[in-house]
C-alpha cells in the first residue's frame, strides 16, 4: 500500500490545502493529513479544533485520514512506516524554505523520507493561512479563501459576526 504524509499547520485549513489534499488522494492509496501540535506557536485553532475542521472537509474522500502529530516529521513518518511526505509550492518564496525542511527531513532519516511537491493551483496561489487570518481579523471576506463552515469559525474568533465581515 502506498500512503503519504502531508504535514502542516493547517490554522486554518484553506481551499489550497484541500486542492492538495485532493489530488493527493488521487495519487496515494491513503493519505494522512497530518497537523503539527507545536507548543512553541499560540494557533488560532487549537489541534483537536484543527483536526475537526479537516475531518469535516474530507469527509467525502475516502483515502484520507486526519490526524496530529508532535516532535520531529520523520519520527511520526517512521512509527506509521511512511516515507513520503507531500508539500504544496504556491510560489517561489516558498521554495527555499521547503527546500530546507525536505533536505533536512531526508538527511535527519538517512534518506527513508522524501518529500513530494505539488505546486499549488494557480486560483490558490495568493493563498496562506496567515493571510486568511489578518483579513477575517479586520472584518475582510475569506469566502473565496476557505469552505463557508471555516469561515463562521475563523469570524467567532475575532468576535465578528458573518454579517458583519465585508462581501
Ligand atoms: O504549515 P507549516 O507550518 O508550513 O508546516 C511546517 C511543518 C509542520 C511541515 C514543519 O514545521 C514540520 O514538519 N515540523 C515538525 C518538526 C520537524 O520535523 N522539524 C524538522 C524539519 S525542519
Amino acid at each position: 500500500m502506498h500512503a503519504a504524509i502531508y504535514p502542516g499547520s493547517f490554522d486554518p485549513m484553506t481551499y489550497g490545502h484541500l486542492d492538495i489534499i485532493k489530488r493527493a488522494a488521487g495519487m496515494f492509496d491513503e493519505v494522512i493529513v497530518s497537523i503539527l501540535d507545536n507548543r512553541q506557536k499560540t494557533p488560532l485553532f487549537s489541534v483537536d479544533e484543527r483536526v475537526n475542521i479537516l475531518k469535516e472537509a474530507t469527509k467525502d474522500i475516502a483515502n484520507v485520514k486526519v490526524e496530529s502529530f508532535s516532535g520531529l516529521l520523520i519520527d511520526y513518518a517512521k512509527e506509521k512506516n511512511i516515507n513520503i511526505a507531500i508539500r504544496g509550492l504556491r510560489a517561489i518564496t516558498d521554495f527555499e524554505y521547503e527546500l530546507q525542511i525536505s533536505q533536512t527531513n531526508r538527511l535527519l532519516s538517512k534518506g527513508a523520507l522524501d518529500t513530494i511537491f505539488l505546486t499549488t493551483s494557480l486560483e490558490y496561489a495568493y493563498l496562506s493561512s496567515s493571510s486568511v487570518k489578518e483579513i477575517a481579523s479586520f472584518g475582510g471576506d475569506i469566502s473565496r479563501c476557505v469552505p463557508s463552515f471555516i469561515e463562521d469559525m475563523v469570524y467567532e474568533k475575532y468576535g465578528i459576526s458573518k454579517n458583519e465581515a465585508e462581501r
